[in-house]
């Protein structure tokens, strides 16, 4: 028996469309907007971190920190939490058996999930903020990052 995770993706029908309703609201563009100097705060926190440091481990010195934080900041939970919920996320991970692919470029890589915000009543509650979220740190990284270069290869 696979549990069901508490996420609304795996809810259908009205518990779906109830949940979504209650949810939506506090994504909306107008909310996520007014946020972005926030969004654009931490990223330039973080990429500053990475650039005083001269090497990192992307995922877990900017793309989980980076995500968590807006997100927590976003939604007003604490930030002190964030090490417990790092670790969860990974229990979680190796609980299900979850996996990344490695990061080679393999166009003929058969399994890969799409990367996009889908569409239709499952369509990515969190685009308004995700989009944000990239506008605000891919620019940043690209500005302070010069000539970054894989320090070996990936797990
Ligand atoms: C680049 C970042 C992101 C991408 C590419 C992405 C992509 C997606 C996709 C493809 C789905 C549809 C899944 C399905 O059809 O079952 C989805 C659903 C969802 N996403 Fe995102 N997402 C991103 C960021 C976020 C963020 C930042 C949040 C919240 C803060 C978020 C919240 C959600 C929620 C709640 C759903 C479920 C919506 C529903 O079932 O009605 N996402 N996302």
């Amino acid at each position: 028996m696979t549990p069901a995770p508490p996420a609304t993706r795996k809810h259908y029908g009205d518990d779906h469309a109830r949940v979504r309703r209650l949810v939506s609201g506090a994504f909306t563009t107008r909310r996520v907007e007014a946020f972005r100097p926030v969004v654009a705060r931490i990223a330039a926190d973080l990429v500053s971190g990475l650039a005083a440091a001269g090497r990192c481990e992307f995922v877990a010195d900017f793309g989980q920190p980076f995500a968590l934080r807006v997100l927590y900041t976003f939604v007003g939970v604490p930030l002190d939490v964030e090490a417990d919920v790092q670790r969860w996320t990974s229990d979680v991970g190796l609980l299900f058996g979850m996996t990344f692919p490695a990061a080679t470029f393999d166009i003929t890589r058969t399994g890969a999930p799409h990367l996009t915000y889908s569409g239709g009543i499952h369509c990515c509650l969190g685009a308004a903020l995700a989009r944000v979220e990239l506008q605000e740190s891919l620019p940043r990284l690209a500005a302070a990052l010069h000539a970054p270069r894989a320090d070996g290869t990936a797990d």
